[in-house]
């Protein structure tokens, strides 16, 4: 089965790793990369968006978003964790192509009108762009075959304060509407893609393997491992934003739970991941009418880095 995917993205260097990913996956179809700032700004999300494009011969469009939260103001771009040009510092040759004539929403509209039912919209950023997708057309829920969304943290703590993951942190009142949206939503939070670890020698073999994938991915790893070795005491770096891709690849991997989700808006917990699984009643309020999503809770890990290394290397070269 072939999934046509729109990659809603802050590239960043997990984001690289899921965009190389969906380039090499014979069952993907990468319509689309829709930036959206983050790791870095949105306009330097597009310039690595065409960049990286160009340099592993994809064809895919990119469609510049939106520059601002919903509704506050932006927070400082994460280049701590992916470095100042959002690659860890790797030099991509500029792309000669330009972004799409369209801003993000207005291409996802187009698009899922051209193909409805088709399209799984894959949001590995901030939710800015999907919360402003469905302002300005709501019946886009209907129109989307799934939207899978890395994000959040329901089980485990969060990576940017105690309790928020990046993404939802980085726009909590969009990721709050785009959570309590009815559209066939799949969350990968950090319980599923923190038991992963890309150690230098998988990266290794990795870029052995397919230099043009794996050359550039190996360098990026090394900055990005930095943060980790230092944050977190792991000794390699975890490929977060891939998991949104391999729920359509390898749904085999994951455990699975259901549940009404919300996310904080406000105060000490701001982005925080509100979860009540399904079934269950409380006096919470804030769940009220929100259609229950599946969350990814655990992942297989050697499953999981088994289907990397083999659809990356499956044309080395
Ligand atoms: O918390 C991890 C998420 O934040 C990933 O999408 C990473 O690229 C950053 O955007
Ligand atoms: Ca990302």
């Amino acid at each position: 089965m072939t999934h046509k995917v729109i990659l809603d993205t802050d590239p960043g260097i997990d984001d690289a790793m899921a965009i190389a990913y969906a380039i090499a996956h014979p069952d993907i179809e990468l319509l689309a990369l829709t930036t959206i700032f983050g790791n870095v700004r949105t306009h330097e999300a597009t310039r690595n968006a065409l960049a990286l494009l160009e340099h592993w011969d994809s064809d895919a469009d990119v469609a510049e978003g939106e520059s601002a939260p919903v509704s506050m103001p932006a927070n400082e771009p994460s280049y701590l964790v992916h470095g100042r040009n959002g690659l860890g510092g790797v030099d991509i040759p500029a792309s000669s192509r330009s972004k799409h004539a369209l801003g993000a929403v207005d291409y996802i509209i187009e698009a899922t009108k051209r193909h409805p039912g088709e399209i799984v919209l894959c949001a590995i950023g901030p939710l800015t762009n999907l919360a402003r997708l469905l302002e300005r057309d709501p019946e886009v829920v209907s129109r989307l075959k799934a939207v899978v969304v890395m994000g959040g943290a329901v089980h485990r703590k969060g990576n940017v304060t105690p309790v928020a993951e990046a993404n939802f942190w980085n726009d909590p009142h969009a990721a709050d509407a785009v959570l309590g949206a009815s559209w066939p939503l799949v969350l990968a939070p950090l319980d599923c893609t923190m038991p992963v670890v890309f150690t230098p020698d998988f990266m290794q073999a990795l870029a052995d393997e397919n230099p043009k994938l794996g050359k550039p991915l190996a360098t990026m790893a090394r900055f990005y491992s930095r943060f980790y070795r230092s944050h977190q005491g792991l000794g390699g770096c975890v490929p977060h934003d891939v998991m949104a891709l391999t729920w359509l690849t390898v749904p085999g991997a994951f455990r699975l739970q259901k549940g009404a989700l919300g996310v904080v808006t406000e105060g000490p917990a701001i982005g925080q991941t509100l979860f009540q699984p399904g079934g269950t009643q409380s006096r919470a309020r804030c769940f009220d009418g929100r259609a229950d999503h599946l969350v990814m809770v655990d992942t297989d890990a050697q499953m999981f880095m088994a289907d990397y290394m083999m659809v990356m290397t499956r044309h080395a070269g």
